[in-house]
Protein backbone atom coordinates (compact mmCIF):
# COMPACT_ATOMS: atom_id res chain seq x y z
CA UNK A 1 0.00 0.00 0.00
CA UNK A 2 1.36 3.44 -1.03
CA UNK A 3 1.02 6.75 1.50
CA UNK A 4 0.68 9.75 0.24
CA UNK A 5 0.94 12.60 2.86
CA UNK A 6 -2.47 15.14 3.19
CA UNK A 7 -0.10 18.43 3.58
CA UNK A 8 1.69 21.37 2.26
CA UNK A 9 3.44 21.59 5.36
CA UNK A 10 7.59 20.80 4.64
CA UNK A 11 8.11 20.02 7.95
CA UNK A 12 5.36 17.35 8.12
CA UNK A 13 6.61 15.82 4.89
CA UNK A 14 10.73 15.93 5.66
CA UNK A 15 9.42 14.49 8.99
CA UNK A 16 7.67 11.18 7.63
CA UNK A 17 9.80 11.15 4.76
CA UNK A 18 12.46 11.03 6.63
CA UNK A 19 11.08 7.68 7.26
CA UNK A 20 10.72 6.31 3.99
CA UNK A 21 7.42 6.48 4.21
CA UNK A 22 5.92 9.01 1.62
CA UNK A 23 4.65 7.59 -1.43
CA UNK A 24 3.70 10.92 -2.63
CA UNK A 25 1.92 13.96 -1.32
CA UNK A 26 -1.77 15.14 -2.11
CA UNK A 27 -3.04 19.09 -1.77
CA UNK A 28 -5.98 20.97 -2.09
CA UNK A 29 -6.66 24.56 -1.77
CA UNK A 30 -7.63 24.85 1.46
CA UNK A 31 -4.19 22.82 2.47
CA UNK A 32 -2.42 25.90 0.13
CA UNK A 33 -4.47 28.88 2.13
CA UNK A 34 -3.05 27.20 5.49
CA UNK A 35 0.83 27.65 4.50
CA UNK A 36 0.19 31.70 3.64
CA UNK A 37 2.60 30.82 0.71
CA UNK A 38 2.78 31.00 -3.10
CA UNK A 39 1.39 27.73 -5.09
CA UNK A 40 3.89 27.61 -7.40
CA UNK A 41 6.44 27.67 -4.57
CA UNK A 42 5.35 25.39 -2.58
CA UNK A 43 4.43 22.67 -4.96
CA UNK A 44 7.99 22.76 -6.35
CA UNK A 45 9.90 22.74 -3.52
CA UNK A 46 7.40 19.29 -2.13
CA UNK A 47 8.02 18.48 -6.08
CA UNK A 48 11.82 18.42 -4.70
CA UNK A 49 11.40 16.73 -1.45
CA UNK A 50 9.70 13.67 -2.22
CA UNK A 51 10.62 11.54 -5.58
CA UNK A 52 6.62 10.47 -5.71
CA UNK A 53 3.61 11.98 -7.25
CA UNK A 54 2.31 15.46 -6.14
CA UNK A 55 -1.43 16.63 -6.82
CA UNK A 56 -1.94 20.01 -7.18
CA UNK A 57 -5.36 21.42 -8.00
CA UNK A 58 -6.59 23.53 -10.24
CA UNK A 59 -9.47 26.21 -10.12
CA UNK A 60 -11.49 27.49 -12.53
CA UNK A 61 -14.53 25.71 -12.72
CA UNK A 62 -14.98 25.59 -17.17
CA UNK A 63 -13.01 22.42 -19.54
CA UNK A 64 -10.81 25.24 -20.78
CA UNK A 65 -9.97 26.70 -17.87
CA UNK A 66 -8.98 23.82 -15.88
CA UNK A 67 -7.05 22.45 -19.15
CA UNK A 68 -4.87 25.66 -18.81
CA UNK A 69 -4.36 26.05 -15.56
CA UNK A 70 -3.24 22.33 -15.85
CA UNK A 71 -1.14 22.25 -18.90
CA UNK A 72 1.18 25.11 -16.58
CA UNK A 73 1.04 23.09 -13.35
CA UNK A 74 2.21 20.31 -15.42
CA UNK A 75 5.28 22.32 -16.05
CA UNK A 76 6.38 23.11 -12.67
CA UNK A 77 7.74 19.18 -11.75
CA UNK A 78 7.94 16.27 -13.15
CA UNK A 79 6.08 14.20 -10.65
CA UNK A 80 3.22 16.87 -10.88
CA UNK A 81 -0.11 15.64 -10.90
CA UNK A 82 -3.11 17.77 -11.49
CA UNK A 83 -6.24 17.33 -9.33
CA UNK A 84 -9.69 18.15 -10.91
CA UNK A 85 -13.05 18.25 -9.48
CA UNK A 86 -15.18 15.51 -10.10
CA UNK A 87 -18.17 17.74 -12.83
CA UNK A 88 -19.01 17.06 -16.38
CA UNK A 89 -16.30 20.08 -17.20
CA UNK A 90 -13.68 18.49 -14.87
CA UNK A 91 -14.27 15.10 -16.65
CA UNK A 92 -14.00 16.38 -20.18
CA UNK A 93 -10.74 18.08 -18.88
CA UNK A 94 -9.63 14.99 -17.57
CA UNK A 95 -10.31 13.30 -21.26
CA UNK A 96 -7.91 16.05 -22.86
CA UNK A 97 -5.21 16.32 -20.44
CA UNK A 98 -5.16 12.42 -20.23
CA UNK A 99 -4.29 12.06 -24.38
CA UNK A 100 -1.30 14.85 -23.52
CA UNK A 101 0.14 12.55 -20.87
CA UNK A 102 -0.84 15.09 -18.07
CA UNK A 103 -1.07 13.10 -14.80
CA UNK A 104 -4.77 13.40 -13.27
CA UNK A 105 -6.02 12.91 -9.64
CA UNK A 106 -10.21 13.30 -9.71
CA UNK A 107 -11.35 14.59 -6.51
CA UNK A 108 -14.53 15.16 -4.86
CA UNK A 109 -15.78 11.66 -5.32
CA UNK A 110 -18.58 10.51 -3.71
CA UNK A 111 -20.31 7.72 -5.49
CA UNK A 112 -19.12 4.06 -6.94
CA UNK A 113 -20.89 6.03 -10.30
CA UNK A 114 -18.48 9.42 -10.16
CA UNK A 115 -15.31 6.96 -9.57
CA UNK A 116 -16.33 4.64 -12.50
CA UNK A 117 -16.71 8.37 -14.94
CA UNK A 118 -13.32 9.55 -13.78
CA UNK A 119 -11.61 6.19 -14.67
CA UNK A 120 -13.25 6.16 -17.62
CA UNK A 121 -12.46 9.45 -18.48
CA UNK A 122 -8.58 8.71 -18.21
CA UNK A 123 -8.08 9.71 -14.73
CA UNK A 124 -4.42 8.15 -13.01
CA UNK A 125 -6.21 8.44 -9.91
CA UNK A 126 -9.31 8.91 -8.25
CA UNK A 127 -10.25 10.39 -4.73
CA UNK A 128 -13.04 9.08 -2.68
CA UNK A 129 -13.84 11.47 0.70
CA UNK A 130 -14.62 8.77 3.23
CA UNK A 131 -14.53 11.38 5.89
CA UNK A 132 -16.79 13.68 4.86
CA UNK A 133 -19.22 10.15 4.16
CA UNK A 134 -18.78 9.48 7.62
CA UNK A 135 -19.98 13.05 8.28
CA UNK A 136 -23.38 13.01 6.92
CA UNK A 137 -23.87 9.76 8.70
CA UNK A 138 -22.85 7.19 5.81
CA UNK A 139 -20.22 5.40 5.74
CA UNK A 140 -17.28 6.28 3.35
CA UNK A 141 -15.54 3.35 3.80
CA UNK A 142 -18.47 1.49 1.47
CA UNK A 143 -17.18 3.38 -0.89
CA UNK A 144 -13.81 2.19 -1.10
CA UNK A 145 -14.60 -1.53 -1.19
CA UNK A 146 -17.36 -0.45 -4.21
CA UNK A 147 -14.97 1.18 -6.28
CA UNK A 148 -11.94 -0.98 -5.74
CA UNK A 149 -14.50 -4.06 -6.86
CA UNK A 150 -15.79 -2.05 -9.82
CA UNK A 151 -12.42 -1.09 -11.32
CA UNK A 152 -11.02 -4.50 -10.63
CA UNK A 153 -13.99 -5.68 -12.69
CA UNK A 154 -13.12 -3.63 -15.90
CA UNK A 155 -9.90 -3.75 -15.07
CA UNK A 156 -9.35 0.30 -14.88
CA UNK A 157 -5.56 1.47 -14.60
CA UNK A 158 -6.89 4.57 -11.91
CA UNK A 159 -5.51 4.18 -8.58
CA UNK A 160 -7.68 4.38 -6.25
CA UNK A 161 -6.51 7.38 -3.28
CA UNK A 162 -8.87 6.60 0.20
CA UNK A 163 -8.84 10.90 0.72
CA UNK A 164 -10.75 13.17 3.95
CA UNK A 165 -8.71 10.74 5.97
CA UNK A 166 -9.89 11.31 9.70
CA UNK A 167 -8.58 8.50 11.42
CA UNK A 168 -6.03 5.21 12.00
CA UNK A 169 -9.30 3.21 11.22
CA UNK A 170 -9.97 5.10 7.93
CA UNK A 171 -6.32 4.30 7.13
CA UNK A 172 -6.57 0.37 8.71
CA UNK A 173 -9.74 -0.05 6.83
CA UNK A 174 -8.34 1.63 3.20
CA UNK A 175 -5.80 -1.45 3.61
CA UNK A 176 -8.17 -4.33 4.22
CA UNK A 177 -10.73 -2.82 1.37
CA UNK A 178 -7.10 -3.12 -1.07
CA UNK A 179 -6.99 0.88 -1.68
CA UNK A 180 -4.32 1.51 -3.79
CA UNK A 181 -3.28 4.83 -1.79
CA UNK A 182 -4.30 6.66 1.45
CA UNK A 183 -3.96 10.15 1.65
CA UNK A 184 -3.00 11.26 5.19
CA UNK A 185 -2.91 14.24 7.41
CA UNK A 186 0.63 15.18 8.67
CA UNK A 187 -0.87 15.47 12.26
CA UNK A 188 -2.47 12.13 12.11
CA UNK A 189 0.37 10.33 10.37
CA UNK A 190 2.47 9.54 13.51
CA UNK A 191 0.09 7.94 15.43
CA UNK A 192 0.17 5.20 12.56
CA UNK A 193 3.39 4.41 14.18
CA UNK A 194 2.94 4.97 17.58
CA UNK A 195 0.62 3.32 20.66
CA UNK A 196 0.72 4.06 24.43
CA UNK A 197 1.39 0.27 24.77
CA UNK A 198 4.86 0.56 23.13
CA UNK A 199 6.11 4.10 25.01
CA UNK A 200 5.01 2.21 28.31
CA UNK A 201 6.49 -1.11 27.13
CA UNK A 202 10.17 1.12 26.65
CA UNK A 203 9.51 3.13 29.83
CA UNK A 204 9.21 -0.22 31.84
CA UNK A 205 12.59 -1.56 29.97
CA UNK A 206 14.92 1.56 30.66
CA UNK A 207 13.09 1.37 34.64
CA UNK A 208 14.38 -2.47 34.78
CA UNK A 209 17.51 -1.67 33.00
CA UNK A 210 18.78 0.60 36.06
CA UNK A 211 18.94 -2.63 38.63
CA UNK A 212 20.99 -5.01 35.93
CA UNK A 213 24.47 -4.99 37.20
CA UNK A 214 27.19 -2.69 35.12
CA UNK A 215 30.80 -3.77 35.30
CA UNK A 216 31.92 0.38 35.97
O1 LIG B 1 -7.52 14.72 0.42
C1 LIG B 1 -8.71 15.42 0.62
C2 LIG B 1 -8.73 15.89 2.00
O2 LIG B 1 -7.79 16.88 2.15
C3 LIG B 1 -10.03 16.37 2.50
O3 LIG B 1 -10.01 16.11 3.85
O4 LIG B 1 -10.65 16.32 6.17
O5 LIG B 1 -11.02 18.24 4.59
O6 LIG B 1 -12.41 16.20 4.45
P1 LIG B 1 -11.08 16.75 4.81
Amino acid sequence: MKFFLDTANIEEIKRVNRLGLVDGVTTNPTIIAREGRDFEEVIKEICSIVDGPVSAEVIGLTTDEMVKEAREIAKWADNVVVKIPMTEDGLAAVNILSKEGIKTNVTLIFTVAQGLMAAKAGATYISPFVGRLDDIGTDGMELIHGLKTVLDNYGYEAEIITASVRNLAHVEAAAIAGADIATIPGSLFPKLWSHPLTDKGIEQFLEDWKSVPKKD
